[in-house]
């Protein structure tokens, strides 16, 4: 079976490093990583994962319908920012993307997920291994529905009613990604943290932070340079918390 993309859109994506396209693959997270040694930056775009993963190696579910697909960015790149905020630009970018492609606002669910309507439409997993990192995002797109055992979660053509052209969604999130790195490597991150804060559902808000040690319950008063939540505790602590499942309680 083959992707069908058009000459154009092809180009538009290969502007930003080489192409790869792919019917069947475990992870396209994995498949971007061990093109690291080819020191060039790529994007992997896939139509089925057998073993897609998400955060925390929880089983991603996607299909046909979805847009898989990993950038591959090379830490020795001028612009490279801190590894740590990378998942935050490439929520921005995304959550930018949507919203140009289909003209619905979306949010960022802190540290990784956009939601549409207060229901999941992406995630993002960023890796790294040697020289490179790949920034793995999964977008329920075309999806009519989306599996019962998944409530949280919603699609674009469900939210808009229309299909998208998931090629385009992609290029305009790579576009986004490289003008946020390339703002950062300019020294204007503080003002790609005040873009991520105004579209950050968390911030404000009273949260239950679930680490893999312990589970916090407080208002997230902030996030910090590295895109970090502060969050000020019931018991009035301030903790800083650089990865965990966030829970909106109001
Ligand atoms: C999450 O919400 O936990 C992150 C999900 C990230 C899923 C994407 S799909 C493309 C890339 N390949 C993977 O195996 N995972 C990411």
């Amino acid at each position: 079976m083959t992707t069908e993309v058009s000459g154009e859109r092809l180009a538009g994506l290969a502007r930003y490093g080489s192409v790869h396209l792919l019917d069947e693959v475990a992870s396209t997270n994995d498949y971007a990583l061990s093109l690291a040694s080819k020191h060039v930056t790529a994007i992997v775009i896939a139509r089925r994962q057998t073993k897609g993963r998400g955060r925390f190696r929880r089983q991603w579910y996607s299909d046909d319908a979805s847009l898989t697909a990993s950038l591959l960015l090379l830490t020795d790149a001028p612009d490279f920012p801190h590894p740590s905020f990378l998942v935050h630009l490439a929520g921005l970018a995304l959550s930018r993307a949507v919203d140009e492609t289909v003209g619905l606002p979306t949010q960022i669910r802190w540290p990784n997920d956009i939601i549409i309507e207060d229901r999941k439409l992406a995630g993002i997993l960023c890796e790294g291994r040697r020289n490179a990192v790949a920034v793995g995002i999964g977008l329920n797109l075309n999806q009519e529905s989306i599996p019962e055992d998944l409530p949280d979660a919603v699609s674009l053509r469900m939210a808009t009613g229309k299909q998208w052209d998931k090629f385009y969604l992609l290029e305009n999130f790579l576009q986004e990604m490289f003008a946020s790195i390339a703002k950062t490597g300019k020294g204007e991150s503080a003002q790609v943290l005040v873009d991520i804060k105004q579209r950050s559902a968390t911030i404000h808000r009273r949260v239950e932070v679930r680490t893999l040690l312990r589970k916090h319950v407080g208002t997230v008063i902030d996030l910090d340079a590295e895109g970090r939540i502060v969050l000020r505790t019931d018991s009035g602590r301030l903790v800083v918390l650089g990865a965990g499942d966030v829970r909106r309680l109001t």
